[in-house]
């Protein structure tokens, strides 16, 4: 092996990690032909495995044409030259392909040179070889050229070059396998990644698309709370100051974030039930007789129906169902009791009677924030707050009483109108 040969193939096995295969095959493929001082050349790789693998030309050189840019790949069978030598695993030489020996299983494929008109005459064709003997690539050196410049001839290549190219083919095999190995790591790590950018986006494109849902819900929500309230003749904030007390409550009593941001909106529906009751039981004035009242706390069973069977109204059905329910039992519709009922119907239900109270209703005159905490805390002829309320909450109620009364008069400018005719719901 010439000094400069070696120096430079050893090189390129230090410095292999920064570079191409294709970048690696040309240095390969223009030393190889300055050595051994061939015309034109070619490096191909190995891809595939098994009865698939291929020669795949990553390296096209030639002094004499423009060769294409066009690279190809050829079958790993003894028909070709390339193939053959990528099957046996051993140096070919070839002094003349117009005079190929009887007995070589390949052809010399003239396609090349019809196309280009170049003139193929002596191959030394040798393998690229892993340090276990694998073939990873083919080099294939075309025209050893011989002569002064105006007159060179091709002749044969030399069957000296093959103490260089053993050295060569081992050095360079493991150069290239190593660069092919970093290769695909890198190719897979962009698979990776690209990979990761796409389900990247695809969560942002599940989650957009949920809080669009949820956006419709929410609306779809509101707009029910306020057909309820319309049908009810009630176009006061009841339902908007209704959620935010039993969101504070939902906090005061410890709840998650998820079961506070619930109740928030799902308290609103706690009376769409009233959109199946008479407008004549709604909004009569005085007394209801047996009948009326039977018509009136079916509400809670009528909203229970319009929401029961969907899971994100889940918590919301419960408030619609339960939130007349009583602590002590004796509540409607089903005179349930203690933890039985639900603990967002119970929340919505003190909220509920709060808001009643400073609100001005047929039957009663809107009270300031003391008397309304006074009748929650102590009762008056119409309720007795023991029986009535879960005694966890009232006492948390009877605690933070002030910031409910803070929330009334952020909200109060919509506080309830001389027209508005509701009963306590
Ligand atoms: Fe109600
Ligand atoms: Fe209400």
């Amino acid at each position: 092996m010439t000094p400069s040969l070696s120096q430079e193939f050893l090189a390129f096995i230090d410095d292999s990690a920064t570079f191409s295969t294709k970048v690696l095959a040309e240095r390969v493929l223009k030393e190889s032909r300055r050595v051994t001082n061939a015309e034109a050349g070619s490096i191909f790789i190995v891809r595939g495995r098994g009865a698939k693998r291929q020669l795949e030309a990553v390296s096209l050189q030639n002094d004499a044409i423009t060769t294409s840019r066009k690279l190809f790949v050829i079958p790993v069978t003894p028909a070709s030259i390339a193939g053959y030598v990528a099957t046996i695993g051993q140096m070919v030489f070839v002094d003349d392909v117009d005079h190929l020996p009887e007995d070589v299983p390949y052809r010399f494929n003239r396609d090349f040179d019809q196309k280009s008109g170049y003139r193929t005459r002596s191959v030394m064709c040798f393998p690229l070889k892993t340090p276990e003997g694998r073939v990873i690539g083919v080099v294939q050196l075309i025209n050893r050229l011989v002569g002064p410049e105006e007159g060179r001839i091709a002749k044969p290549f030399l069957r000296s070059f093959t103490e260089i190219i053993g050295v060569v083919s081992l050095l360079v095999g493991r150069a290239i396998e190593r660069i092919e190995a970093l290769e695909q790591i890198r190719e897979r790590n962009k698979r990776l990644t690209e990979r990761n950018r796409e389900l990247k986006a695809e969560r942002r494109r599940v989650l957009q698309l949920s809080e669009e849902t949820d956006r419709a819900l929410m609306l779809s929500v509101e707009l029910l709370a306020r057909a309820a309230e319309v049908h009810d003749g009630d176009i006061s904030s009841h339902i908007q100051r209704v959620n935010e007390y039993s969101y504070l409550m939902a906090q005061l009593a410890g709840r998650d974030h998820a079961f506070c941001d619930e109740i928030r909106w799902a308290a609103a529906l706690h009376d769409v039930g009233k959109m199946s009751v008479d407008q004549a039981v709604l909004h009569k004035p005085g007394k209801l007789d047996e009948r009326e009242w039977v018509e009136m706390k079916a509400h809670t069973t009528h909203g229970m129906r319009i929401l029961n069977g969907h899971p994100r109204l889940a918590m919301a059905c419960d408030i619609a169902y339960c939130h007349h329910e009583m602590w002590a039992g004796g509540g409607y519709p089903r005179g349930l009791a203690g933890e039985a009922i639900p603990i967002e119907a119970r929340i919505v239900a003190l909220a509920d009677v709060y808001d009643a109270l400073r609100s001005e209703r047929p039957y009663k005159p809107a009270y300031n924030h003391d008397r309304a905490i006074e009748i929650m805390l102590h009762g008056d002829e119409r309720m007795r707050p023991e029986s009535h309320f879960d005694p966890t909450l009232l006492a948390l109620f009877g605690k933070h009483h002030q910031r409910f009364a803070d929330l009334w008069t952020q909200m109060a400018e919509h506080a309830p109108g001389p027209d508005a005719t509701a009963r306590a719901g």
